[in-house]
């Protein structure tokens, strides 16, 4: 059984950046996560996770309490490891600048993060997430980070990931060779590879779509959802939705199948953060073997204007995205 420190050092080839870089990133992140598990499962148990904090954070959103913890989470174990010099948080108005000893080579690595995804999952005992995504700094390491170091295009990502808490706790990542997914055993605190190279199986069985806001889609979407419904030459769609980005995008890359979070009527930018959620599931997507647009255009090429951009968000197998590309084209444009 590989560890994933273990597999990355076997596989320090398909890393083009610092090897040392990498197996401290992976520190910080495993750190956390680690903290964060710990917590997510004794929530039933304590005041001190369950509810709200009472802020309404940057997206205009109810924060929770362990939206809060899993920030603070990262960030402290983002400072301690000396390999990350800013963080731009879904929770935090500003991006985080860390300083670092200006000698040391690895400490030039950008992180953006979605601390705790799928908040609405936390006090009713549903699978939660964390988002992250890395890129190297633009700026020089003498100069002060600019906005500019974290308003990078998706496909200059060199790592991209989540974990989920769920049944288990597993880490899934890409640097651009494949998908790997690592689940953590509890009882010693390690992260052994448990599904390596994750891809989209041929079979597509699922599609996951909030239809509660059927009302306030597009003709294009709401016909591509009665494409799925129809059971011409036996399509064996079925419909899933969990409400955390990460849980559907978990199943959906395992079973098959196209999250799809549209422009609605309401919210003509989407809901989803190009930063923090769509540009890192877009990576593993395409590593994974599908695609991920916006309904036109590919996710990876968008040039960010602003930290909380959202963005329309489809992701999956490539014929299911195409298929309701083609619903959009034909029908809203
Ligand atoms: P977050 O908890 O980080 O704010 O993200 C929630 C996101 C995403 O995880 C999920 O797929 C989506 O919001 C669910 O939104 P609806 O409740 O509108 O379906
Ligand atoms: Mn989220
Ligand atoms: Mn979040």
């Amino acid at each position: 059984m590989y560890t994933l420190g273990e597999f990355i050092i076997e596989n320090r080839d398909n890393f083009l950046h610092s090897t040392e870089g990498l197996l401290r990133l992976f520190s910080s992140i495993k750190l956390a996560a680690k903290a964060i598990h710990k917590e997510v499962n004794k929530a039933g148990l304590t005041e001190d996770i369950i509810g709200s904090s009472g802020v309404t954070n940057i997206q205009g959103e109810n924060q929770q309490k362990l939206d809060n913890f899993a920030h603070k989470a990262f960030i402290e174990s983002f400072k301690s490891r000396n390999v990350v010099c800013g963080i731009a948080s879904e929770e935090s108005k500003d991006f985080i600048v860390i300083k670092g000893k200006k000698e040391n080579i690895s400490h030039q690595y950008i992180v953006l993060i979605d601390p705790l995804d799928g908040s609405s999952n936390i006090d009713v005992n549903v699978s939660i997430g964390t988002i992250f995504s890395v890129y190297k700094r633009k700026s020089t390491i003498e100069m002060d980070l600019t906005i500019e170091d974290f308003l990078q295009i998706g496909n200059q990502q060199i790592l991209a990931g989540y974990i989920i808490y769920g049944s288990s706790t597993i880490l899934v990542y890409s640097t651009g060779n494949g998908v790997h997914g690592f689940t953590l055993d509890p009882s010693v605190g390690t992260f052994y590879l448990s599904h390596p190279n994750l891809y989209f199986p041929k079979i597509e069985k699922i599609y996951s779509i909030n239809d509660g806001n059927y009302a306030k889609f597009s003709n294009g979407v709401k016909k591509f959802i009665k494409y799925c419904q129809e059971n011409k030459n036996n399509r064996p769609y079925t419909a899933r939705y969990i409400g955390s980005l990460v849980g559907d995008f978990h199943r959906n890359i395992i079973q098959g199948g196209i999250y799809i979070y549209p422009r609605t009527a309401s919210s003509k930018e989407g809901k989803l953060r190009l930063l923090y959620e769509c540009n890192p599931i877009a990576f593993l997507t395409e590593q994974a073997g599908g695609k991920a647009t916006d309904g036109s255009k590919r996710i990876l090429d968008i040039v960010p204007k602003k930290l909380h951009q959202r963005t329309p968000f489809i992701c999956g197998p490539i014929g299911m995205v195409s298929k309701l590309e083609y619903f959009i084209k034909n029908n809203d444009e």
